[in-house]
C-alpha cells in the first residue's frame, strides 16, 4: 500500500501544479483505495468539495470463497465455512471531487475563472444527488481489452455537473483509457488533453477520436 500513496501523492502534486485556480478534480476510486486518493490530493494542497457514490449495476466479486478454498487444501472443517466469503458484492464506485483552492471565496473565484460552483439544479427544478446512478455503457462502447470503461452518459454528467459552458476551459484525463473523457468532453464542446501509457488502449483511444472526428468531417493528430 505505501507504493500505492507514494504513487498517489506523485500524480497529486502534478496535477496541482498543472490547474487553474479552481479547478474541479474527480478521481475514480474504488472503496479500499478512496482514502489514500483523498489524503493525497488534500496533500497536494487541494480541499475536499464531495464524494460521489457511482452506482454500478453490477460488481464482479473478487476476494476467496472460504468454504471452497479450504475444501480445496482438504481442511475437513471446510464446511462450517460455508457463505463466508472476503468481501462483499462490489456494487458503487467513488467518486472523490476536490478543488484547487478558490481565490478568497467562491464568488469571487467564478468572476475569475468562471470555475467552482455545481449545476446542481436540474431541469425539472429537483436537486441533484451526489449518488450517481442509472448510466450504462452503449453497445458501441464496449472494448473488450480494457476493463474499467466508463460509461459515455456518465462523463457527460459529470463534465455537466462541473463545467460552466464555456469553451476556454480545458478537460485533462491524465489516465485517459479508452478515451471516454476526450469524447465526452469534445462532444460538450471543450478543448481536452489525454494522457495515456499503454500502447493498446492508445489504439482505442485514436479509433474513437478518429470516429468522432470522422463524423464532424475534421482531422486529428497524435503526439508521441
Ligand atoms: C481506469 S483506466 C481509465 C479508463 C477510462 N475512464 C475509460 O473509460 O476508458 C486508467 C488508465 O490509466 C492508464 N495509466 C496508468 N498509469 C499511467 C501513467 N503513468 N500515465 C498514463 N496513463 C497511465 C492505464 O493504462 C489505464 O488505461
Amino acid at each position: 500500500m505505501v507504493n500505492y500513496i507514494e504513487w498517489a501523492t506523485d500524480w497529486s502534486k502534478e496535477l496541482m501544479r498543472v490547474c487553474k485556480r479552481g479547478a474541479v478534480v474527480a478521481v475514480f476510486s474504488s472503496t479500499r483505495t478512496l482514502a489514500h486518493i483523498q489524503i493525497a490530493l488534500e496533500n497536494a494542497g487541494f480541499y475536499a468539495r464531495d464524494v460521489l457514490v457511482y452506482r454500478r449495476h453490477s460488481g464482479i466479486p473478487k476476494g476467496l470463497n472460504i468454504e471452497k478454498k479450504l475444501d480445496k487444501i482438504g481442511d475437513t472443517n471446510a464446511q462450517q465455512w460455508q457463505g463466508w466469503h472476503t468481501c462483499l458484492r462490489n456494487e458503487w464506485e467513488a467518486i472523490v471531487i476536490v478543488q484547487k483552492p478558490l481565490k478568497n471565496n467562491y464568488i469571487e473565484t467564478i468572476q475569475m475563472t468562471g470555475l467552482g460552483p455545481f449545476k446542481a439544479i436540474l431541469s425539472d427544478g429537483s436537486f441533484q444527488s451526489n449518488i450517481l446512478e442509472g448510466f450504462s455503457k452503449g453497445r458501441d462502447e464496449n472494448f473488450d481489452e480494457h476493463c474499467t470503461i466508463k460509461p459515455l452518459s456518465l462523463i457527460r454528467k459529470l463534465l455537466e455537473l462541473f463545467l460552466p459552458q464555456d469553451n476556454s476551459h480545458i478537460v485533462l484525463d491524465p489516465f485517459a483509457g479508452t478515451g471516454t473523457t476526450l469524447i465526452a468532453a469534445l462532444e460538450l464542446g471543450y478543448q481536452t488533453i489525454g494522457i495515456e501509457i499503454e500502447d493498446q488502449y492508445i489504439n482505442i483511444i485514436q479509433q474513437r477520436l478518429g470516429e468522432y472526428f470522422g463524423k464532424i468531417g475534421q482531422e486529428f493528430e497524435v503526439f508521441d
